[in-house]
């Protein structure tokens, strides 16, 4: 049996710190064999840079994945090209620089493949059908993995669903990302999928997704911009816990929390 943890969107400072803390620890308590996360908000609340992305490998991440934020730090479309063990979502246009997908190898030598499609509805970016993409790049790499982890970076519960269902008895894991508030729908589906529709995130709680109240509230009110600092208090990692068996396909699911 295999064992693989994903963590939800990191925020900031305190959820990269966080990562880097308690992840050594956590991969021998729980006898990980992977653990993938987003760091689409790791830096500064958007975007990530090439020192991030090595102090969260260095703590034991395998693989960081992205999302709609992806080129939120400016010089990233350069760094990424000399970036291992990351990839930027799958159905961006091809001319985006940066891998569309890793595998990454376990402790028994099996291969997990792990990439992300952004979600359509209520997006602002202009992306290719995330469910082609996924099955396109499902038999494009047949025969080069193992399990896989398909994550959907969307605002939509339903597109997540319906990605889950599509996906189900393909893939090991189905998980959704970018709301930042995990939910409580863990489940293994009829055909061997793993499936949750947001594994939450890992930074502050005491905030709105991350950022600071006032501010927010502020927003909501004026309509105006202003700077919304990254929170800081009550910092939590949120993902779920997956055990894979031999054949690629998911025996439990369950939701993941660890608290500063
Ligand atoms: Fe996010
Ligand atoms: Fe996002």
């Amino acid at each position: 049996m295999r064992r693989l943890l994903f963590l939800g969107d990191i925020i900031g400072a305190p959820g990269r710190e966080a990562v880097v803390h308690a992840l050594p620890g956590l991969r021998q308590a729980l006898a990980l064999d992977w653990v993938v996360a987003n760091a689409e908000n790791s830096a500064g609340g958007s975007g990530i840079t090439r020192a991030i992305a090595r102090s969260l490998t260095s703590a034991g991440v395998d693989v960081i994945t992205l999302g709609d934020h992806t080129w939120g730090q400016r010089g990233f479309e350069q760094e990424i090209v000399e970036t291992p063990q990351l990839c930027r979502p799958a159905n961006l246009s091809p001319r985006n620089p940066g891998a569309t997908h890793i595998i990454a190898p376990g402790h028994d030598g099996a291969r997990l493949l792990v990439f992300t499609v952004l979600g359509r509805q209520f997006m602002q970016h202009h992306v290719d059908c995330p469910f082609d993409t996924a099955e396109r790049m499902l038999r494009e790499l047949e025969g080069q993995y193992d399990c896989a982890l398909v994550e959907i970076h969307a605002e939509a519960t339903s597109e997540k669903i319906a990605l889950g269902w599509y996906l189900d008895g393909k893939v090991s894991l189905v998980v959704g990302t970018h709301t930042h508030v995990a939910t409580a729908d863990a489940s293994v589906l009829p055909r061997g999928t793993a499936y949750q529709t947001d594994a939450g995130m890992c930074g502050p709680h005491t905030g709105v997704i991350g950022r600071e109240i006032a501010p927010v509230i502020g927003r909501f009110l004026d309509g105006m911009p202003r700077r919304l600092p990254v929170a800081t208090e009550d910092v939590r990692l949120n993902g779920c816990l997956v055990s894979i068996d031999e054949k690629g396909h998911a025996c439990t699911v369950s939701r993941f929390e660890w608290r500063a």
